[in-house]
């Protein structure tokens, strides 16, 4: 008896495993598939023209950062956006012109009066980041916000 119960629950566990992931869509917010209707962001931008100084070197370190270190926590995975914070992988700027410039000094200065959202961002998302971090994030959100 003992030995059918704990192979029915094991059994559940087995599928549960399987059925995982897949999800994706289920994710994304009402606002930004109206927002970006070519939702998917593409592998990092191949078609996306670098600002002067900017390499695909910075931009893949720069996607390390965002997706290990703070940003994430409130910008989500990939920058796909949530509650605590916008997107970054459209072509929608709440609070500058998405310009490479005005992406770095966001950064720096975060954005201490939100315009939809709750709650400020700190500095450097509140994160001790570097001169060359900081330019390798700016390098990234751009990446993935001037696709063709
Ligand atoms: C504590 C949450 C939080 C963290 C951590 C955070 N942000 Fe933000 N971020 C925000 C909020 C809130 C806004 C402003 C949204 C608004 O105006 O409604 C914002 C705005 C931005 C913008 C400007 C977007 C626009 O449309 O104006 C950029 C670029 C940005 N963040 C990049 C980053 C990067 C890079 C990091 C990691 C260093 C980071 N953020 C960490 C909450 C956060």
């Amino acid at each position: 008896m003992r030995t059918i119960q704990w192979g029915a629950l094991l059994g559940a566990f087995l599928v549960l495993g399987a059925c995982g992931g897949g999800d994706q869509a289920a994710n994304q917010t009402p606002a930004d598939t109206a927002a970006a209707p070519a939702a998917q962001p593409a592998a990092p931008a191949s078609n996306v023209t670098l600002p002067p100084g900017v390499t695909p070197e910075m931009v893949a370190q720069g996607k390390e950062i965002f997706n290990s270190n703070i940003c994430w926590s409130c910008h989500q995975q990939n920058a796909v956006g949530g509650p605590l914070a916008p997107a970054l992988n459209d072509t929608v700027w709440l609070n500058i012109d998405g310009s490479y410039d005005a992406i770095v000094s966001t950064i720096k200065t975060g954005v201490p009066q939100p315009k939809q959202h709750p709650a400020p961002m700190p500095p450097m998302g509140g994160a001790q980041l570097t001169e060359e971090q900081i330019k390798a994030l700016a390098a990234y959100v751009y990446s993935i916000s001037h696709g063709a």
